[in-house]
């Protein structure tokens, strides 16, 4: 298996390469890439701690030697948010970092699972996936906007308010990633009940979580340890899934039957190729049900900008 990162020497990049550097299966290949020179030194450095994962680094305009026989290629290559301003804010320079680099996937690496955390993550799952389309390589099955980190967010402060230990909580986060159009359904939680109140704060925290960051770096940047950690967790359960292991499902942003708008995260059962199966979003609170009603707007706009970006 060789998983490739884009954006290799960001702040999530080296935190997820590490990660992937210890954790990915004896055999594997991490390639990292990143327009900063210092790349190919972040993949000597962690050349040193000792696995059989190999590492090798890319700098420069080519992303291809990275990308050559890549199997997952995870994109956190961008900008980052300063506060006060929204995610929309990256649009205007992340999204042609997006096209650019889907357009070296297309043709270096054509069959393998992309992971976009990239933001606005609404608008560059929707740029990358019209790049593709454009190149008559794009498969919906192995397209994923990574939400993940939306996930370990809700089992954290879930588990935090209620006691419990965080490895006993799972919850699935639906939707897109900002804002309203984040949503954790709280409701689905086995073992934990809220009151209105709880629910409807809970929510917003994780909603509001990665302004949290922003807010608390005092612009150096945004989440990038803990996008690591959720990046690391998504990329090693499609990398389980693809080499055979049964029942890794995933909350991820993908294009699906189109219910709720085009791309929308919902839980997927992961496969060797990708999404095997599109789970349900199960039963909502009347709370929920509203919430959703809510987003949508906002999420099928976001997700007009990233497909007239590219131009349909
Ligand atoms: P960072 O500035 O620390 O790192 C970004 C890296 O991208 C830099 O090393 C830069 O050299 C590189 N880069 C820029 N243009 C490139 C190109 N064309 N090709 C290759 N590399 C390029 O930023 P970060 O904190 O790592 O965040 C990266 C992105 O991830 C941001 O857009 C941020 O908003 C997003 N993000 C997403 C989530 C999520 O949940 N999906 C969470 C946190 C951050
Ligand atoms: C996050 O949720 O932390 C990321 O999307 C980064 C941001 O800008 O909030």
């Amino acid at each position: 298996m060789k998983v490739a990162v884009l954006g290799a020497a960001g702040g999530i990049g080296q935190a997820l390469a590490l990660l992937l550097k210890t954790q990915l299966p004896s055999g594997s290949e991490l390639s990292l890439y990143d327009i900063a020179p210092v790349t190919p030194g972040v993949a000597v450095d962690l050349s040193h701690i000792p696995g059989e994962v190999t590492v090798k680094g890319y700098s420069g305009e080519d992303a291809t030697p990275a990308l050559n026989g890549a199997d997952v290629v995870l994109i956190s290559a961008g900008v980052a948010r300063k506060p006060g301003m929204d995610r929309s804010d990256l649009f205007n320079v992340n999204a042609g970092i997006v096209r650019n680099l889907i357009e070296q996937v297309a043709k270096a690496c054509p069959k393998a699972c992309i992971g976009i955390i990239t933001n606005p993550v609404n608008t560059t799952v929707a740029i990358a996936a019209e790049v593709l389309k454009k190149a008559g390589v794009y498969d919906k099955r192995k397209l994923f906007g990574v939400t993940t980190l939306d996930i370990i967010r809700a089992n954290t402060f879930v588990a935090a308010l209620k006691g419990k230990p965080s490895s006993e909580i799972e919850v699935p986060v639906i939707g897109g990633h900002s804002g309203v159009t984040i949503l954790p359904l709280l409701s689905q939680i086995s073992g934990v009940s809220f009151s209105d109140q709880e629910a409807a704060s809970l929510t917003k925290r994780i909603q509001n979580a990665g302004t949290e960051v922003v807010e608390a770096k005092a612009g150096g940047g945004s989440a990038t340890l803990s996008m690591g950690q959720a990046a690391a967790r998504f990329g090693l359960s499609l990398v389980r899934a693809m080499n055979g292991e049964q029942g890794v499902v995933e909350c991820a942003y993908v294009e699906g039957d189109g219910q709720h708008a085009r791309f929308f995260s919902q839980p997927l059962l992961l496969g060797k190729e990708g999404i095997v199966e599109y789970k349900p979003i199960g039963t909502l609170s009347s709370f929920e049900q509203q919430a959703l009603e809510g987003m949508l707007d906002t999420l099928k706009q976001d997700i007009a900008l990233g497909e007239e970006f590219v131009g349909k």
